[in-house]
């Protein structure tokens, strides 16, 4: 190792790879509806659109995801940084959690998933994937991505735009145990 290298706790190794944006996950089945922080959650294939989350076999959204078929995964804005940390705390299996944190939810216009968009950059609605052994195995939610919206203060023409007039849209990337880091600006780079 060079000299400014120094061992990483493996259980900290998911905290060199995984800074994208920290999702809020919404879930609704049989009259119940929930949300929970996860910032484990990525694209794995462009057409059709595809993603994955994990969501642990403990929590209320689970069972949601896998009654109803169905999630929904809104970015939160910096803005709402402290409800995404507080909905990531305690499990909506006892309490409404929209109600709780006074949250808006509107249904999405094709799974009818509860979407966030009052501080939200913006949602993607996804029909889940069934695939057994890896939510048992792995805790890892396959899904297609059936509609999504974005703010166009934010993202535009299918780019990003970090600008010092979203600060408060733009998206939160928790960086492990409650440390978040906002996006420090656009680096645009062409093939040479
Ligand atoms: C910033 C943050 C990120 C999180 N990321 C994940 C994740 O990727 N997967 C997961 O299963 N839980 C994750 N959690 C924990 C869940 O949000 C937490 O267990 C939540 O209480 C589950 O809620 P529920 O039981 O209402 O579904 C995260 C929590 C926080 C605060």
């Amino acid at each position: 190792m060079s000299a400014n290298y120094r061992a990483v706790r493996l259980e900290h190794a998911s905290r060199l790879l995984n800074h994208g944006p920290t999702v809020l996950v919404t879930s609704a089945a049989a009259g119940r509806r929930n949300v929970m922080a996860a910032a484990w959650s990525m694209p794995v294939e462009f057409v059709p659109p595809r993603v994955a989350v994990v969501i642990d076999k403990q929590a209320f959204t689970r069972e949601l995801v896998l009654a109803g078929g169905a999630f929904a995964l809104c970015l939160p804005g910096i803005a709402l940084a402290e409800l995404t940390y507080a909905v990531g705390q305690y499990s909506g299996r006892t309490q409404d959690k929209f109600a709780r944190h006074g949250l808006h939810a509107r249904p999405g216009p094709v799974l009818g998933m509860p979407l966030i968009e009052s501080g939200c950059a913006a949602w993607l609605e996804c029909r889940l994937i069934r695939e057994p052994h890896a939510e048992q195995a792995y805790d890892t939610c396959f899904a297609e991505v059936v509609a999504a919206a974005a703010d166009t203060r934010i993202f535009s023409d299918g780019r990003w735009h970090f600008d010092a007039g979203n600060g408060e849209l733009q998206t939160l990337h928790h960086l492990g145990g409650g440390q978040f880091v906002r996006p420090g600006g656009t680096l645009v780079v062409t093939a040479s």
